[in-house]
């Protein structure tokens, strides 16, 4: 098994599965801007049904991501990045991490709340819980603020610290993350 904690670039594996993200979010957000409110007797609309079905693969493809991390690792810093730097990205991409398994599993602990079905190319999945469980309609709201405030406050910082150490410090921290070999 490769181990990239010598390395000085990301392997293509761990860099496919990260743009894979960011264009199944950008999807995703795009379905939860556009799609109905959801209240109280709101049928499953199709856009609704696309921001659940592509919300789990986004929960899939963190699974794999995470899983390829821990046994991967991550390259070694460039030299001459503050240490400070170096500790609030990870601290960043750690919170990253988190967000993309507790944003999916509160919105599919809503949509079961809400007697939603969640389906995967026609297969219901599982309900996390019972319709109008007491004490589970918070969910929504905290899915919701927790995708559109931290979620993308936090892409918004990494992405500027990405164009940051490109354009201002022209070192190599963005293209260790960019197809091709660096
Ligand atoms: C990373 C994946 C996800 C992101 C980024 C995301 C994002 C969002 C956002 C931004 C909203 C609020 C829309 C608005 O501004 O009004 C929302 C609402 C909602 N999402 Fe997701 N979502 C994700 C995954 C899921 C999944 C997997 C499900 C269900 C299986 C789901 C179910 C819902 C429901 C039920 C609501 C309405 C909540 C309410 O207003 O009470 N989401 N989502
Ligand atoms: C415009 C969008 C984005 C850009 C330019 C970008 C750029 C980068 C770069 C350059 C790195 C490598 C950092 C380093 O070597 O220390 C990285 C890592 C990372 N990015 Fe992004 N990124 C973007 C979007 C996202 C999104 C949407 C997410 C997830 C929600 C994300 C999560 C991560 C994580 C978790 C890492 C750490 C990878 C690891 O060590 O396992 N990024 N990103």
């Amino acid at each position: 098994m490769a181990n990239l904690s010598s390395a000085s670039s990301y392997s293509s594996t761990a860099k496919a599965l990260h743009w894979t993200i960011l264009v199944l979010l950008i999807a995703q957000f795009i379905f939860a801007w556009t799609m109905p409110h959801i209240d109280r007797n709101t049928p499953v609309t199709t856009l609704i049904s696309l921001h659940f079905t592509f919300g789990i693969i986004i929960l899939a493809v963190a699974v794999v991501r995470l899983a390829w991390r821990l046994t991967h690792g991550e390259p070694v810093p460039l030299d001459g990045i503050p240490p400070w730097q170096t500790l609030t990205a990870r601290l960043v991409h750690w919170a990253l991490y988190l967000l993309l398994f507790v944003v999916p599993i509160l919105g599919w602990i809503n949509a079961s709340y809400r007697g939603m079905p969640v389906e995967m190319f026609g297969l219901e999945l599982p309900k996390l819980l019972a319709t109008r469980a007491p004490g589970w309609g918070w969910t929504g709201d905290v899915h919701g603020l927790l995708a559109n405030y931290a979620m993308l406050g936090l892409v918004a910082l990494h992405a500027v610290a990405a164009m940051y150490h490109y354009f201002v410090r022209h070192d190599g921290v963005l293209q260790r993350m960019l197809p091709g070999k660096h």
